[in-house]
């Protein structure tokens, strides 16, 4: 049983603990966040999206308890001071966004902990994306990149090793996310993502194409991409456009593309859908891509267009959780 602990309890730390809760291999031991514990039970509670949670929650001191495990609640904001040695920590989920490169998460090395997987894309730590380089996953400090790279990246990896992918270009209609604003505000990030998330289409940069060359470097310069940030909470879908080696057809591409959701490889990162899904219908879907195969173009044989969805929350959490059995 590997012992998990969880720094920042947003979206993304609670949907870990969520999940962990009903994976048999992990525990989690220890969480971590600058809000008082009442008001994150209250979040792991209550949730906007997700709905109410099916477990008995509540607290006693310094620990959450749900059902009946029993986990230790610290509100600590320096990661080096965290005590990760005490409660025998293996793995530190850092998901507050704050410690993502790799000085600042080895702190949690320092605490006690033996490895370190960061929720968002780093400068400096090796990028893993379950199901395409989950090998690379094997050093005590990396990063599992952004839910759109794992969105994409399988996609790309699939592609490109059965039909052959020259370049590619990305879009991603991407829910909004606690880096936007819900009233005009200045941004530390870009102007647009300051204005009021819940009315805009806000075009934004997005580096989930540069970090899928991280994964998987062949396709380094050769892969980029934007985001427009929407008004819903979740469920986002990428447009990826490519150039391939060779001529093919909608069929091919779509019957590769099932063919290789049925692997062991991917069969629980990919999926494929031919029903007629709008955004809300992809909530709490587990997959890292589940591709919508009406949507599969391909012009004049080699320019290709491939749409697939994802829950940027829960959808990604289920990666890194994959990828932190591994360890
Ligand atoms: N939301 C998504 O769709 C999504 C998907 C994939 C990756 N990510 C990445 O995951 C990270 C977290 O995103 P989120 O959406 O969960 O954000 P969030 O704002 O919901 O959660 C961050 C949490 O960290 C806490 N925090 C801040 N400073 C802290 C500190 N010093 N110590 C402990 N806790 C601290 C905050 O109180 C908050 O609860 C970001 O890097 C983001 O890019 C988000």
């Amino acid at each position: 049983m590997k012992k998990i602990a969880i720094n920042g309890f947003g979206r993304i730390g609670r949907s870990s603990l969520k999940i962990i809760l009903d994976t048999p291999d992990l525990e989690v031991v220890g969480i971590n966040d600058l809000m008082t514990i009442e008001n994150a039970v209250y979040l792991l509670k209550y949730d906007s999206i997700y709905g109410k949670y099916n477990k008995k929650v509540s607290f006693e001191g310094d620990f959450i308890l749900i059902d009946d495990h029993k986990i230790r609640y610290t509100a600590i904001k320096d990661p080096a001071e965290l005590p990760w040695k005490e409660l025998q920590v293996d793995v530190v989920i850092e998901s507050t966004g704050f410690f993502t490169n790799k000085a600042d998460a080895e702190k949690h090395l320092t605490a006690g902990s033996k490895f370190v997987v960061i929720s968002g894309p780093t400068k400096d730590t090796p990028t893993v994306v379950h199901g395409v380089n989950t090998e690379d996953g094997k050093v005590a400090v990396f990063s599992c990149a952004s839910c759109t790279t794992n969105n994409i990246s399988p996609i790309i990896e699939i592609l490109g090793r059965r039909i052959g992918i020259k370049k590619a270009i990305l879009n991603t209609t991407h829910a909004y996310t606690a880096s936007q604003t819900l009233v005009d505000a200045p941004s530390k990030r870009e102007p647009r993502m300051g204005r009021t998330a819940g009315i805009n289409l806000a075009p934004a940069a997005t580096g989930a194409a540069i970090a899928t060359t991280k994964a998987l470097p062949q396709y380094l310069g050769k892969f980029d991409g934007v985001a427009v940030r929407v008004p819903v909470p979740v469920g986002s879908i990428s447009d990826i456009t490519f150039v391939t080696e060779k001529p093919t057809t909608v069929e091919e591409i779509n019957s590769v593309l099932i063919e290789e959701s049925k692997t062991d490889r991917y069969h629980k990162v990919v999926a494929v859908t031919d029903e007629p899904l709008v955004s809300t219908d992809i909530i709490k879907s587990p997959f890292a891509a589940t591709v919508d195969l009406e949507m599969t173009r391909v012009v004049d044989g080699d320019l290709v267009k491939v749409m697939a969805w994802y829950d940027n929350e829960w959808g990604f959490t289920n990666q890194m959780i994959r990828q932190i059995q591994e360890l």
